[in-house]
């Protein structure tokens, strides 16, 4: 979604804007603009509908040496994606990026008569309405802060004035800014990517905080003017991590590192030798642990989905855990109930989904207990959860999320034994656990190195179709909305995703020739029912493309047989085929594989 990014120093500013702006277009966006403010209080405003490419045109065409500047790339929500609805918008002297919702803009609006609107945007608003309260004896900040008094809804927003081009203005409110801070240099970004290789010392702003930036300092304070100090933390991230290292696609690359990614999730936490699993940041004591009776799951899209198989796994570990996973979207507007001594599990990559942290609020305020399986360090919801576990994937650049959810399913699982570990419960099933997550990774590897090229080959038959129907039974289920998800997602294919003995009360009259079906199978007690709904699909003409880890013979036009030594964790290696399996058909496709449309990385809006 939406992307900020701000500097000021003694740098030329357009480098770091364009540079930062190209950072944060995994996040999903359709125009971008930039302002800077020269030494002789002129702004120069660029802006341009689609890819950064074409305001980086534009730029070059404009370069500026002034050493002041916001930028930001817009996900259209108020107003169609064009140049004129692009951000930075102008009133009178000022210059706002916004990322978020104005929600009483109607209102504000009527109110405002002496600006005349050129946009349909909500964001517009909002800078009109500072400009409105920025007088002769008023400074920037003051009017900022008097506006955002009257403000209903999310903002990040950063602010700029050509009379006062000696600073930028930030707030947050439900939208993520973080503030990068060096020598005689201060960056503002939505996201730590854009800061990478420009500095690693960042202040994150919190809800309800403002900050004057200036070149050489930053002074933060809350909406009733009171100073804050300012706690300056460490961006751990790595160049290497957001660049693609010879891959075409960021998202085969983030494939196939799941061994290594996986690695981090799993490095000092579990031990093989003594059969045992420590996760350190649960902030939970084993009396507290033992207490656990009920487990809520909440997450959206691909987190859910590692939710859901997470719930089978922790229902096999821990005896009489009652358990239920939902899709956050729907929790918050539910009349739901939380019965005694339950723990919330909060799932999300990038720690700042709406939806999720909605809900993560919502249950704090009833006094349960909540924990974060959360990939990006010092997000919104990392910050706001009583304890957790960080997977440790690393960024995550293309849209569709892959290494988080098997990072997530590992982490859940982890959980799982250490809750089953204080109650002493199920230790021969605790001990298989730890020994499949422990070879899990180097699995993983022999998969994607063995089973790419054939997968890339069964894709290019089953490219041209525009139906797909996933089913699997089980633990199988869960994986086959995911690789639903994925397939639609970036090959623009309709895919669904059911539970194979749900496919008789529906969706088995879908097979035709203009669908083909991907079937998940596991040999297990369940490999036999599973061949039955084979088998009827087969009967009705489908077009069967098969996964599974058995040997035995199977009824389909094409079969992947992965070769692990791996049981229950089978299908997250299912899932790597399907990953990599929706990856070739969109390319086939000719799609945008790392940005399909429509589509942003973080969800940070309703
Ligand atoms: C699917 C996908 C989305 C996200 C969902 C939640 O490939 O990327 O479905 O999983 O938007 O995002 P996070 O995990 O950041 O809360």
């Amino acid at each position: 979604m939406c992307g900020i990014v701000g500097c000021i120093g003694n740098k030329q500013a357009q480098n770091y804007l364009i540079g930062g702006l190209h950072r944060l277009e995994y996040r999903g966006y359709d125009s971008a603009g930039i302002v800077t403010i020269g030494s002789d209080q002129k702004a120069t405003l660029l802006r341009a509908k689609g890819k950064v490419s074409e305001l980086e045109k534009l730029a070059d065409k404009n370069k500026s040496i002034s050493t002041i500047g916001i930028g930001h790339t817009r996900w259209a929500t108020h107003g169609e994606p064009s140049k004129t609805n692009a951000h930075p918008h102008k009133a009178g002297d000022i210059y706002l990026v916004h990322n978020g919702i104005i929600e009483n803009y109607k209102e504000l609006k009527s109110e405002l008569k002496k600006h005349k609107f050129i946009t349909q945007t909500d964001s517009e608003v909002l800078a009109a309405l500072i400009d409105s309260l920025y007088d002769a004896n008023t400074t920037l900040a003051d009017a900022v802060n008097q506006a955002l008094k009257l403000v209903v809804g999310t903002y990040g927003i950063a602010v700029v004035s050509v009379r006062e081009p000696d600073q930028i203005i930030v707030a947050r409110s439900g939208s993520p800014l973080i503030i990068g801070i060096d020598d005689d240099e201060t960056y503002i970004a939505s996201d730590a990517s854009a800061l990478i290789g420009y500095t690693n010392r960042a202040i994150y702003l919190n809800d309800g905080e403002m900050a004057i930036c200036r070149k050489n300092g930053v002074e933060l304070r809350d909406l009733a003017s009171q100073p804050i100090s300012a706690q300056v933390e460490t961006i751990e991230v790595d160049m290497q991590a957001i660049q693609k290292q010879g891959y075409n696609h960021f998202l085969l690359k983030e494939i196939c590192e799941q061994p290594t990614t996986l690695r981090s999730t799993l490095s000092g936490r579990i031990n093989t030798k003594d059969k045992s699993v420590l996760l350190s940041g649960l902030n939970l004591s084993s009396a507290e642990l033992r207490k656990i009776e009920h487990v809520t799951i909440i997450g959206c899209g691909t987190a859910y989905y590692a939710g859901l198989l997470g719930s089978y796994y922790l229902e096999q570990l821990v005896d009489g855990l009652t358990i239920d996973v939902v899709a956050a979207s729907e929790l918050r507007y539910r009349t739901f109930h939380l019965p005694k001594n339950t723990i919330a599990l909060v799932i999300s990559q990038s720690g700042e989904t709406a939806d999720t942290l909605a809900c993560l609020r919502e249950i704090k305020r009833r006094g349960v207990k909540t924990l974060g399986i959360i990939n990006a360090v010092g997000s919104t919801i990392a910050r706001e959860v009583d304890g957790g576990v960080y997977v440790h994937a690393g960024p995550e650049i293309s849209v569709a999320s892959t290494k988080a959810f098997t990072s997530q399913v590992a982490a859940i699982t982890m959980f799982g034994i250490q809750v089953a570990q204080a109650k002493g419960t199920g230790m021969q099933i605790m001990s298989k656990y730890i020994d499949e997550l422990a070879k899990l990774p180097d699995e993983i590897e022999k998969i994607v190195s063995k089973y790419k090229d054939k997968v890339a080959k069964v894709a290019k038959r089953y490219a041209q179709y525009e139906h797909a129907l996933y089913f699997g039974r089980d633990t199988l289920f869960p994986i086959a909305m995911e690789g639903a998800l994925k397939l639609k997602e970036i090959s623009y294919i309709q895919a669904e995703g059911y539970a194979a003995g749900e496919l008789k009360h529906g969706p088995i009259a879908l097979v035709d020739d203009a669908f083909f079906e991907v079937a998940l199978l596991i040999d297990n007690w369940l490999f036999d029912k599973s061949l039955s709904t084979l088998e009827e699909v087969n009967a009705r003409g489908g077009h069967i493309f098969a996964i599974t880890n058995s040997k035995k013979e199977i009824q389909a036009e094409e079969v992947i047989r992965i070769n692990t030594k791996l049981d229950i964790l089978a299908p997250i290696l299912i899932n790597v085929v399907q990953q990599l399996f929706a990856y070739y058909m969109a390319v086939a496709r000719g799609n945008d594989v790392d940005q399909p449309r429509n589509l942003a990385k973080s969800v940070t809006v309703e």
